[in-house]
């Protein structure tokens, strides 16, 4: 019996308490090309997102708003969810950390896989935390005294807590990234993760005083404790599958993740604290890591204070999804800081997508519609080169090399002229007319990760044997 090959990829679950910004669009993007890749490929794919709610940040953010916490946290998930249809990502689940059946049982299942092996013990913790991050910091880790995240100075904490034995895991962790065995990609943040782990990794505080977040989970045995929420976050990519659960088969089925992407500001919670966590529990560890880098606008972080946010639902609005998922998967830049702003969108819009591609389409339909009586049949195969780079999570390169292919295309037409050709030899004319429906169909299907809405329309255009009867570039609103 010819079985599917599981294919697992996660990312990191959002906090609740704002609204999903481009750098959420961004990553759910990448990870929905590459999950809509594998399942081209006949790969049985599992593709996880999820909300991480059992921070103290929600807990302040609903009581402002006078709401309870699940009321808040429907509507603000509900927000998360449109955002992704309208983006059209294909996650399989979403997980939430506040849901007591799927989530709970696997993270207390885990924290007790620790505590049997002896690497939870109780201590007190006296020292910083922004809450912002949620995140311990020591003073050697802040910038002028403040978060080196949000720039907020952050408070001084004492209490009793869990520890966990994170230092005991060090050599290991380093070894299962040096060898390969968990890959941290790219380089550059391998080394970085690498360089940190040889500095010594410290035990971390795994719990908090239950007075602080009330809703978190409960840690087992101690009614004054709850979870840190970076333990319990973490345990989502295993919990979802079923781990702790009656029926765990999804887990037995997808884990260990191929991928598990995440921004690098998340770097240190992924692959050194997530890894030590599986290892005491024994567990595998995920296959890779893919660390994206940030996106930026006009070499600014974008904040509402400079006025250099972009709302992803606005784009989507007027220039629907293709456009947005075109833009990111090809114009950020995958492992560096990536820059957005509503010009460059504009002009890469008009140029690569109306001008560039709609164009195209347009032409060789308008072509074979008039020229020929029948659609043109053609088996298409992702390329080879294609296959490499998105075997590889290399979008950026495997978009290009598409534009590569609709330039070819292009610079075929403006040669062969089969427009004119067709007037005094009409079976050559005729014939390259073929070819080109034929290199249009394989680019298409090259496309439909990426942009799966138009390569439905182009597809059914050549299935049609018609041309577009308005542009597939369009903007909505204008
Ligand atoms: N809740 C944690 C993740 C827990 S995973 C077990 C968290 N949430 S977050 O909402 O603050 O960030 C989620 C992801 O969004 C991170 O991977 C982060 O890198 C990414 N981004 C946040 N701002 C970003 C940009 N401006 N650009 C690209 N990605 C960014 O951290």
């Amino acid at each position: 019996m010819s079985e599917k090959k599981p294919f697992y990829i996660t990312t990191p679950i959002f906090y609740p308490n704002a609204n999903l910004h481009m750098g959420h669009a961004y990553v759910m993007t990448i990870a929905d090309i590459v999950a809509r890749y594998h399942r081209l490929k006949g790969e049985e794919t599992y593709f996880l997102a999820g909300s991480d709610d059992n921070t103290a940040k929600i807990f302040k953010a609903a009581e402002e708003k006078g709401q309870s916490i699940p009321d808040y946290l429907d509507s603000v998930t509900l927000g998360f969810k449109n955002l992704y249809k309208d983006l059209n990502i294909s996650y399989d689940q979403f997980i939430r950390t506040s849901d007591k059946e799927a989530h709970w049982p696997g993270a207390i299942k885990l924290w007790n896989k620790l505590v049997e092996n002896g690497d939870i013990y109780p201590s007190t913790y006296e020292g910083l935390y922004c809450t912002a991050c949620e995140t311990f910091y020591t003073e050697k880790d802040l910038v002028e005294g403040k978060c080196p995240i949000h720039g907020t100075i952050p408070e001084k904490i004492k209490e009793k807590n869990y520890f966990f034995k994170l230092s005991k895991y060090s050599a290991k962790i380093k070894e299962e990234i040096e060898s390969g065995r968990m890959e941290v990609i790219p380089v550059s943040r391998k080394n970085e993760i690498l360089a940190f782990i040889d500095r010594g990794l410290e035990d971390i505080s795994f719990s908090r005083p239950k007075h602080v977040v009330p809703h978190a989970i409960p840690v087992p045995n101690d009614p004054e404790q709850v979870m840190y929420v970076w333990c319990d976050a973490l345990t989502n990519y295993i919990s979802a599958l079923g781990y702790g659960r009656e029926d765990d088969s999804k887990f037995k089925k997808f884990w260990p993740a191929d991928y598990q992407v995440i921004g690098k500001d998340i770097l240190r919670f992924h692959a050194a604290i997530w890894p030590a966590m599986l290892l005491s529990a024994g567990l595998p560890l995920p296959k890779k890591i893919l660390v994206h880098g940030l996106i930026m606008s006009g070499g600014q972080k974008m904040s509402k204070s400079i006025g250099n946010v972009i709302d992803p639902n606005e784009l989507i609005k007027e220039y629907g999804a293709d456009a947005l998922r075109y833009y990111l998967a090809r114009k950020i830049s995958l492992f560096e800081d990536g820059d957005m702003t509503h010009e460059s969108f504009k002009d890469v819009y008009n140029g690569d997508l109306a001008n560039g591609l709609g164009n195209l389409v347009s032409r060789v339909m308008k072509m074979a519609q008039d020229n020929l009586s029948e659609p043109v049949y053609a088996e298409t195969v992702f390329h080879k080169t294609l296959l490499s780079f998105m075997n590889e999570f290399e979008i950026q390169k495997a978009a290009n090399h598409i534009w590569e292919e609709i330039a070819e295309l292009d610079r075929l037409i403006q040669t062969k002229e089969p427009f004119k050709l067709v007037k005094f030899d009409p079976e050559k004319g005729k014939e390259i007319m073929r070819e080109l429906v034929a290199k249009l169909k394989h680019i298409s299907h090259s496309l439909a990760p990426f942009m799966p809405e138009t390569s439905e329309k182009i597809l059914a255009l050549i299935k049609a044997n018609k041309a577009p009867s308005e542009p597939l570039f369009m903007r909505k609103d204008s």
